[in-house]
């Protein structure tokens, strides 16, 4: 019996960040059946150093059916293409590959914010997700089924700058909170008329900086649905 035949799997969910790493075992309906763990991304994060914290925290879970990980960069059939914030050397490299014969478990990687999007989207219309964090994650949903991870965090936003250069971590350290809320409004600005969504979700470890009103049709996403959408990552088609 396949790990998505099985009444109740438990899904290891893993969300590698540029910052932290993240990961718990959570049953179907996205009860966490393990301890909630983060370990911060090692400073030269190469796949052998992530994948080395990833173990030390999964040896702490108790078993698993399968594997569900969001990767900050492009991922096509669990092969990574890029991963802007943490090392080069991820390029080619296939994660899915490396973590099924690691653990021996069924496993499915994907753009983390597409994961973000599985675990915020409500399923109703055309629903856009932006994780704000070291990088800038973008997912499009529509119906609750994932149209396209984007890579909007390295388009072009204002001043030559990208939406990331503006946006992510660095920007806010830089520039402070209000600047950085006062370049998100404008984002959100030309998102909406782009996309022409009918709910914007922002997520990631910034979104916490948000202040003031936002559009009527969007809203604070919590960070933790990285984690959860690792369990609806199983129920799509993939
Ligand atoms: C990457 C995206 C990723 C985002 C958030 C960007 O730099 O290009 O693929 O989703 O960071 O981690």
């Amino acid at each position: 019996m396949s790990a998505k035949q099985l009444a109740n799997p438990l899904t290891l969910a893993i969300d590698i960040g540029g910052t932290g790493i993240k990961l718990v075992s959570l049953d179907q309906s996205g009860k966490p059946k393990g301890e909630f763990q983060r370990r911060e991304t090692p400073k030269l994060a190469t796949p052998a150093k992530v994948l080395a914290v990833i173990d030390e925290m999964a040896k702490k879970e108790g078993g698993f059916d399968r594997i569900a990980c969001g990767f900050p960069g492009v991922v096509k059939k669990g092969v990574v293409h890029t991963a802007p914030n943490l090392h080069k050397s991820w390029a080619n490299f296939n994660l899915e590959d490396a973590l099924r014969k690691k653990y021996d478990k069924p496993v499915r990687v994907a753009n983390d914010a597409a994961v973000q999007g599985y675990g915020a989207a409500e399923g109703k219309g055309q629903e856009l997700i932006i994780t704000l964090g070291t990088g800038l994650g973008s997912s499009l949903f529509l119906h609750g089924k994932l149209v396209a991870s984007l890579e909007m965090a390295h388009h072009p936003f204002r001043k030559g700058k990208t939406y990331e250069e503006v946006l992510g971590k660095k920007a806010l350290d830089k520039e402070g909170v209000k600047h950085w809320n006062k370049m998100l409004r404008e984002a959100i600005s030309n998102w909406s008329s782009l996309f022409n969504y009918d709910h914007l979700y922002l997520g990631g470890g910034n979104a916490k900086h948000i202040k003031g009103k936002l559009p009527k049709n969007a809203k604070i996403t919590p960070n933790v649905n990285g984690i959860y959408g690792g369990v609806k990552l199983w129920d799509d088609d993939y």
